[in-house]
């Protein structure tokens, strides 16, 4: 049967009908007044999304671009930066911070592990001529599904001084993340990801303290320049041309998202992320993030059962299912495989994605109780 499939990637996610619907009108002029209507409802719903006072920026990229215009408007040559590291994306920060010429140094953690807040607090405290410029850190490492404590990681970036830059990728909607009162100075998000829309757009927030650091960069990108994305939000336009038809089905998002309320939505995927975690260990697979607390909301990576290779549980849960699991990355290819939870997902998929999974595994071999998952997921939610 076609058109059925379910995408628990980690980005793209699966989209509203409702959305694509909006998406697939005919497109607009950017500089139209109707347009311009548009823009104004999307800056000021992104904001009560990301919880901030200060203006989000929309740019026409995928996430990694809403990372380069954080490092590339605030880094000089010869900068000090810090990179906290879980994974590929917490890499990926470190890499767009050296091609800025900058100085990189990591604090770098086991697969599956997350930053301890005692050792970034004595790291910086080793720094006491204040030569570390910014913090670089990722909330929800997709990579492996593990996610930092951020609150905690930015108030401490916050007494050394640092600006902290965060990478809220995939944990914006799916995860608490409160920009202003945790005192983080800079935070990018991409549309792909909980914003329950297709892949093209990337979100920028940046506070007074980053706007200073701003003002002394002396090569801000052009393509990414904030000063050009602040005056164009103040005044409900977007510097160049943007990506308007998602723009549109972003507005459609945005106020799916409002209905539901961030908060809600946040509690959804920490249900989802809680239930799915449960019913992984009562089927008997290793999860890679071992301890609840340290689990992201958005992604859950898992470690295949002895003698099933993940391409085969891919394979198979695609063909008969229609369901598309994650491979890892890197060094974790075909290692472990991530289900991915995020935006437009409901309990009926989570108990569906079981389902499936368990009758992958039993195809192919893996002796366990059946069922075990499914009764194990239906409990959790119904908690
Ligand atoms: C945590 C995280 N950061 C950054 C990115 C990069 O985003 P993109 O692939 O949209 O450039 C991703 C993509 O999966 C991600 O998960």
């Amino acid at each position: 049967m076609r058109d059925k499939t379910f995408l628990m990637i980690p980005g793209p996610t699966p989209v509203p009908e409702s959305v694509m619907l909006e998406i697939a009108k005919h497109p607009i002029g950017h500089r139209s007044s109707e347009f311009s209507k548009i823009l104004e409802r999307v800056y000021a719903n992104l904001k009560y999304v990301f919880r901030t006072q200060n203006d989000v920026f929309v740019y026409t990229s995928s996430g990694t671009g809403a990372m380069c215009a954080a490092l590339e408007n605030l880094i000089n040559e010869g900068d000090k930066v810090l990179s906290l590291v879980l994974g590929n994306f917490g890499n990926r920060w470190a890499k767009i911070a050296q091609s800025r010429g900058a100085e990189v140094e990591k604090i770098e953690v086991e697969t599956g592990e997350v930053i301890d807040p005692e050792v970034l607090r004595a790291r910086l405290a080793q720094d006491v001529n204040k030569e570390i410029k910014i913090v670089t850190l990722t909330h929800s490492e997709t990579s492996t599904g593990a996610a930092n404590d951020i609150k905690t990681l930015c108030s401490i970036i916050r007494e050394h001084g640092a600006l902290s830059v965060v990478d809220g990728v995939t944990s914006i909607c799916a995860m608490e993340c409160k920009p202003d009162e945790w005192g983080i100075d800079v935070l990018v998000s991409g549309s792909q990801k909980g914003f329950m829309i297709p892949p093209g757009l990337a979100f920028l927030v940046a506070n007074e303290r980053a706007w200073k650091v701003y003002e002394q960069c002396k090569h801000p990108s052009f393509y990414w320049d904030w000063g050009a994305y602040r005056k164009s939000v103040q005044g409900a336009s977007t510097p160049f041309t943007p990506a308007v038809n998602l723009f549109v089905g972003l507005d459609k998002a945005l106020e799916m998202i409002k209905e539901e309320g961030i908060e809600n939505f946040n509690t959804r995927h920490a249900r989802h992320c809680r239930a799915l975690r449960a019913a992984i260990r009562a089927i008997g697979l290793e999860l890679v993030v071992k301890e609840d607390k340290n689990a992201s909301h958005s992604i859950t990576s898992i470690y295949p059962p002895e003698g099933i290779s993940v391409p085969d549980i891919r394979k198979t849960i695609t063909q008969d299912f229609d369901i598309v699991v994650a491979n890892g990355q890197n060094a974790l290819k075909d290692k472990i495989f991530r289900m991915g939870t995020l935006g437009f997902v409901c309990d009926r998929d989570l108990i569906s994605a079981i389902g499936a999974l368990e009758a992958t595994l039993y195809k192919l071999g893996y002796k366990f109780e059946l069922g075990s998952g499914v009764a194990t997921i239906i409990k959790e939610l119904a908690k």
